[in-house]
């Protein structure tokens, strides 16, 4: 595989009409078994909903029963609760809860979207089987924008780029993303899409070749222009409690490959995003490594723990973000708005110790005005009307509010 530029994405003539358009709301199908389980699954329940006589038509279920499963296989939506963690398998009941909370249907990429708060001008190109990818792997960017927030912003170059979640959320809190790189095609002709101006570098950086053309084509890009940030989520297969955990998995090596890259850059500030299972990888020794190693660059650190419903995301996800910069940071930790839930899936479950927090946007908040359709239809392009909207955080995706007012208003 060779490095090659993504040419930049013509802005092509749907793009000003974007706002009239509602992209990628179309929904997985169902087996005629899911769908009977799918019929017995009240909004908030889960696979302990289903009958004795669905069940037993499943081995898996069987299985879920006899060994006890995690209570979000199998899980319809509760409208009035951010969503669970959206990761990559939306396109499957028994892999979390991606049910719709009212209709018989998985939820649409669209509703992932929105639950993983891309704006609606946000469009994932490229197979079905990519698209699941490219949301669930991303980072809300939302919680992206809070992490920016705490940052100076100016050029950023965005590693392991994926479709553009992290990158979405910097360009939002008033960064430039010069170039972002990533190995996979799909991902990068989604980037290029929604980020015409950022060149994008398709490169697999396990090959020593393609990383030294990259950084080539990172130096051309700067022509001597001081860089930054280099923000990146290397890929997290190893670390994620959701894997197997493979401390030697070759993923691994991709966050010190990033750190190469800091090396030769030396940006302002470097932003590494993973989730929280790397703390505990090797009695959290790697994570211990990537500290040592950009303090040794000269970089100050710090280490955020974050749950994505405090800054505005409708979903429970909990992600780290390692920060190096050299500058002195004017806040460490970005400011939530919102209550984080801490268990259950029960609505007086929110954490009550927030009394001065306001409640997460939920569910019914994020996907409320969308369409009806049912289950393994929907459209990649439909004509949104504007008479469909009920909330300000739909207001907010359509680009119809400011983040700035929407909290005022949700804080009020
Ligand atoms: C967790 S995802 C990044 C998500 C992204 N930060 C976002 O917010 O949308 C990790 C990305 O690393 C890419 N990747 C995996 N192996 C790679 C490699 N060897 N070289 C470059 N990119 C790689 C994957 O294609 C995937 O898009």
């Amino acid at each position: 595989m060779f490095v090659t530029s993504v040419s930049l994405a013509a802005v092509d003539s749907e793009t000003c009409e974007a706002s009239k358009l509602l992209y990628n709301h179309l929904c997985a199908p169902l087996s005629e078994l899911d769908m009977q389980m799918v019929q017995s699954i009240p909004e908030g329940g889960n696979w302990k909903d289903i009958p004795p006589s669905i069940v037993q038509k499943s081995a898996r279920l069987i299985q879920i029963h006899k060994s006890g499963g995690r209570t979000t296989y199998y899980g319809r939506l509760n409208k009035d609760l951010p969503s669970y963690t959206i990761n990559t398998y939306f396109n499957r009941p028994g892999n979390g809860t991606f049910i719709h909370p009212e209709q018989n249907r998985l939820i649409s990429l669209r509703e992932a979207a929105r639950l993983q708060s891309f704006p609606d001008h946000f469009r994932f190109l490229g197979s079905l089987s990519s698209r699941y990818k490219q949301i669930g792997n991303a980072v809300p960017p939302l919680l992206a924008r809070a992490v920016a927030s705490i940052l100076k912003s100016g050029r950023v170059i965005d590693l392991f780029s994926g479709a553009g979640g992290l990158s979405e959320g910097f360009q939002q809190a008033g960064n430039e993303i010069i170039l972002a790189s990533d190995c996979n095609s799909n991902m990068c002709k989604t980037f290029a899409h929604n980020h015409p101006n950022s060149a994008v570098i398709k490169a697999d950086l396990h090959h020593d070749k393609h990383a030294n053309q990259l950084l080539e084509a990172i130096e051309n890009t700067l022509s001597g222009r001081t860089l930054n940030s280099l923000i990146g989520g290397p890929p997290c297969q190893g670390f994620s409690t959701a894997g197997n955990r493979d401390t030697y998995d070759s993923r691994n090596n991709l966050v010190f490959q990033m750190l190469d890259f800091v090396r030769v850059l030396m940006p302002d500030t470097v932003v590494i995003e993973n989730v929280p299972g790397l703390k505990w990888i090797q009695h959290g020794k790697i994570l211990g490594i990537i500290l040592k190693t950009l303090e040794e660059m000269g970089y100050s650190v710090c280490k955020l723990h974050l749950r994505a419903e405090e800054y505005g995301v409708p979903q429970r996800r909990r992600r780290i973000f390692i920060i190096g910069s050299r500058y002195a940071l004017t806040e460490e930790f970005p400011v939530g708005y919102f209550a984080p839930i801490i268990h259950g899936r029960k609505k007086n479950m929110v954490n009550q110790s927030c009394d001065n927090l306001f409640p997460p946007v939920n569910v019914r908040d994020a996907v409320s005005d969308l369409p009806q359709i049912s289950s393994g239809s929907g459209d990649d392009l439909v004509e949104y009307d504007w008479c469909w909207i009920k909330t300000d955080y739909q207001r907010l995706m359509r680009d119809s509010m400011t983040l700035e007012d929407f909290i005022i208003k949700r804080t009020k």
